[in-house]
């Protein structure tokens, strides 16, 4: 699509999640026009601002996919997904129907629109597996280790398809561990959120194994500023979103147990199944094609993220 903005118009499948109400906040303050695409299954709380348009649907409904033609998007960020890990090992054809076939139907719908730029929301820490290279670059391979990061990469295929065959513009973002407000602490993941949920019921929080593994932590903020960064550019392919550091397990929920102002030390309980010692990303291309670098040091991220889960408690 020619438009000289294509930031101008753009509907977020998903805008009622975690990473998609600080997207659509951000899209708003931009001056953007803003289509949620949502069927609120797994809804954060947040509220939606009222100047974004909505739609209540399932992303492969006649009703989603019409509302998206009316609404001639110039980009569309794609977050809409089922982001269980655990849950797509036990469920993994259900996941794929979520994250993968609804994916094609909104691909489809959206070359019929007139191949708005499309950014896609893909994990770095899901894709590479046992990276054998820290911090992992997008020309690593992929060898994801369960249903969820293999949609994922089904998902980043069929983008390459699209864009060779249609000519569709497009970004996978590989986001790292994102942690901030809003997101979810009652389920299996988002240990930020979950140890927040805890300190703030006076319980210690959770480690699993020895604590030692590391993840790329980012804060939601620079996450929705990579996204709107993206749906600006017009860079083509994988682009990972970290901040380039391992945090051990255990230093966050040190630092989540001060902050809250516990005495109790971290409760140690046995390791997951497959869980990888250490997975960090390189931002280098993000840096270099977006103008992107994380700006949330981790121990203000986690303070602004404990203070959200209290202010809601
Ligand atoms: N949170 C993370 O750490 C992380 C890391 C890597 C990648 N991601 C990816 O980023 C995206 C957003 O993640 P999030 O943490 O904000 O998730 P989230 O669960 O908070 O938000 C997803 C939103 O999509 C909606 N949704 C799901 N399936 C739908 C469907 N078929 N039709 C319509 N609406 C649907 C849910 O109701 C929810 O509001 C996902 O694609 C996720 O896989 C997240």
């Amino acid at each position: 699509m020619t438009n000289s903005n294509p930031v101008a118009r753009v509907v977020v499948t998903g805008g009622a999640g975690f990473i998609g109400t600080h997207t659509v906040a951000l899209l708003l303050a931009q001056g953007a026009r803003v289509l949620v695409i949502d069927d609120l299954r797994h809804a954060c709380g947040a509220e939606i601002p009222p100047e974004a348009d909505r739609v209540e649907a399932e992303l492969s409904t006649p009703a989603a996919l019409q509302a998206l033609a009316r609404f001639q998007p110039t980009a569309v960020l794609h977050l809409a997904a089922q982001g269980g890990v655990s849950r797509s090992l036990r469920d993994p054809a259900g996941d794929a129907l979520n994250n993968v076939v609804a994916t094609l139907a909104l691909l489809r719908a959206v070359v019929d629109a007139g191949r708005p730029r499309f950014v896609f929301a893909s994990s770095g820490g899901a894709i590479y597996g046992r990276a054998r290279r820290l911090p992992t670059r997008e020309t690593s391979p992929a060898r994801p280790l369960a249903p969820y990061g293999a949609a994922k990469l089904a998902g980043e295929g069929y983008l390459g398809m699209f864009q060779r065959t249609f000519k569709l513009s497009y970004a996978a973002l590989r986001y790292g561990n994102v942690y901030g407000p809003h997101q979810d602490g009652t389920g299996e993941a988002g240990m930020v959120a979950i140890s927040c949920r805890r300190l703030l019921r006076g319980e210690p929080a959770r480690v699993t194994g020895n604590g030692a593994q590391t993840r790329d932590f980012v804060y939601v903020g620079d996450v929705a500023r990579a996204n709107v960064l993206a749906l600006g550019a017009t860079t083509q392919g994988p682009i990972n979103i970290g901040t380039g550091i391992p945090t051990s397990i255990i230093t966050v929920a040190r630092t989540l147990t001060a902050l809250a102002g516990l005495p109790a030390d971290p409760e140690f309980v046995p390791p997951r199944p497959g869980e990888v010692p250490a997975s960090y990303l390189d931002p280098a291309r993000a840096r270099a094609r977006l103008g992107w670098t994380p700006q949330v040091p981790l121990e203000e991220g986690l303070k602004l993220t404990l203070e959200s889960f209290r202010r809601a408690a």
